[in-house]
């Protein structure tokens, strides 16, 4: 099923995105008329306040921003939900309307639990902070200099709609208008999925197909932990009276930004128990089975097919507390938030292009022992979040002679350099930089986008470890590798 899923929807990232960047330029322009006329947006000042925001007013927030902030924020809706309102979704970069070639996108979902409100407040608030600290906080005019970061506020209007303020548990409001839970409405690696899938999910499928995000937080309400993949788990016997953990090829840079998440959390990295009935979680991290498994989650879907690191990020015991309490969970999460998104900018980046210098489109590159292959945009771009190490990159592309690089990790920035294939039928040449080799004798030329991950692979040493490639490490190799901050 998924080998079916990720060709049909890989579409030309920036040629879909420029749709609806012209799509939302024409929001922007009647608006403006629209507000001029009516409201006198630029002289009402702007603001944001501690209170929970319907669709309208949502909405509202929305469109206001995007007037105010044109150089800043660009708003498109993905699509609508089963009651026709519109799943908006905020850019807020110094490059709202373009994708900066080279930098990383990077995303938050909110809300897709209806009743689970906090999340969708902190991501107007958010907005805000953002683009009224842009250029006065060095931080922030760094991360929006660099990043683009899309904010959908609401996956599910529908049900927060029908949620209600001050009911901490229950599922009033969480399904979307259908009854689906759209966190169990993706397409999934372990198990098949038979629901129905659901017009929020279509939408939000068909956006990460289009724009290739590199990392992203889920946003959620009812405990208090950063819980990351896997959700689900290969063993189908006593599944849910299971508490084993379902480990990633991944795991330990999922663990990484679980942790950044819970230390810059006003409290989660406590792990405190919401209730006696509840566990507790150290560090406030947890695998997603661990706590219990789940399928059709969407994190294990950024992960597996779309080249993503999501995690699940619950944010409140009360899934709808009361809006009294929302300025503290701003003040909890603010930081965290931010410093999250900040984490596109660790690991690997660069291009792969051909002998010519052209980008190749859609070449599949998996880090070595890590089995979970991701693909190269239009422009030929890839990113790839690693903690510091030596690593080796392995890159296929039809028609071209697979290639294995080894590169190094820093903890200051990210490593960035480029990979040059070579037609298949030439004959392999020593690279000028020697820091890469070619593996003719691999029968991996035909192969088109698979998925690598093998959840039970567990013997990976021998010939992964072989020492070889380290000796084809020369001095050359470190002036290729670039600061990307220069
Ligand atoms: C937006 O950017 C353009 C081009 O850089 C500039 O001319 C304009 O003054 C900016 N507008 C605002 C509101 O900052
Ligand atoms: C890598 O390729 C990109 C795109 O072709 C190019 O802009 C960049 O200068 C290249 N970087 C290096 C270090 O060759
Ligand atoms: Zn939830």
């Amino acid at each position: 099923m998924h080998r079916m899923y990720g060709p049909i929807f890989f579409v030309s990232i920036l040629g879909a995105f420029r749709e609806i960047a012209a799509a939302s330029q024409h929001i922007n322009k009647d608006l403006t008329n629209h507000y001029n006329a009516r409201f006198h947006v630029y002289e009402e000042p702007y603001n944001i306040d501690f209170t929970y925001h319907n669709y309208e007013q949502m909405s509202r927030f929305l469109r206001t921003t995007s007037l105010r902030f044109q150089n800043l924020t660009a708003l498109y809706s993905i699509g609508k939900s089963v009651k026709g309102r519109d799943l908006w979704v905020m850019v807020v970069s110094s490059s709202p309307y373009e994708h900066m070639i080279g930098k990383p996108d990077v995303k938050y979902v909110a809300n897709i639990h209806g009743n689970e409100a906090v999340g969708r407040e902190l991501m107007l608030h958010l907005i805000y902070f953002f683009v009224t600290n842009y250029g006065s906080d060095p931080y922030i005019t760094w991360l929006l200099d660099n990043t683009r970061i899309h904010i959908l506020p609401s996956m599910n209007p529908d049900g927060f709609e029908v949620s209600k303020e001050g009911y901490c548990e229950g599922g009033q409001g969480r399904y979307n208008a259908r009854g689906f839970d759209l966190n169990r409405n993706f397409p999934d690696y372990f198990k098949q999925n038979n629901k129905k899938s659901q017009p929020e999910t279509e939408a939000v499928k068909e956006w990460v197909s289009k724009i290739q995000f590199v990392l992203s937080g889920s946003l959620h309400g009812g405990a208090l932990v950063a819980s990351y993949p896997f959700d689900n788990t290969p063993n189908s016997l006593f599944q849910s009276y299971t508490s084993a953990p379902s480990i990633s090829p991944d795991d330990d840079v999922f663990q990484h930004l679980s942790l950044v998440y819970s230390r810059n959390h006003g409290s989660m990295y406590q792990g405190l128990p919401c209730s006696p009935s509840q566990p507790g979680f150290k560090n406030g991290i947890t695998n997603g089975a661990q706590w219990y498994p789940l399928t059709g989650g969407m994190q294990d879907f950024n992960y597996v097919w779309n080249g993503c690191m999501e995690i699940t990020l619950e944010l409140s015991c009360c899934k709808y507390p009361p809006a009294s309490d929302l300025q503290f969970y701003w003040e909890e999460n603010r930081v965290a938030l931010i410093k999250f998104l900040a984490e596109a900018h660790r690991g690997v980046r660069g291009f792969v292009i051909d002998e010519n210098g052209n980008p190749i489109e859609r070449a599949s590159i998996k880090v070595k022992s890590r089995d979970v292959s991701f693909l190269t945009t239009k422009y030929g771009e890839f990113w790839r979040i690693l903690l510091p190490g030596i690593y080796k990159l392995e890159v296929y592309a039809n028609g071209y002679l697979p290639r294995e690089v080894e590169f190094r990790v820093v903890e200051q920035h990210p490593t960035s350099f480029n990979v040059t294939l070579y037609r298949a039928s030439r004959h392999p040449i020593e690279d000028e930089t020697g820091s890469n080799f070619y593996n003719g004798n691999r029968d991996h030329t035909n192969r088109d986008h698979v998925i690598h991950f093998r959840p039970h692979s567990g013997t990976n040493t021998a010939s992964e470890a072989n020492s070889g490639i380290f000796s084809s490490l020369s001095n050359g190799f470190n002036s290729f590798v670039n600061n990307w901050f220069g």
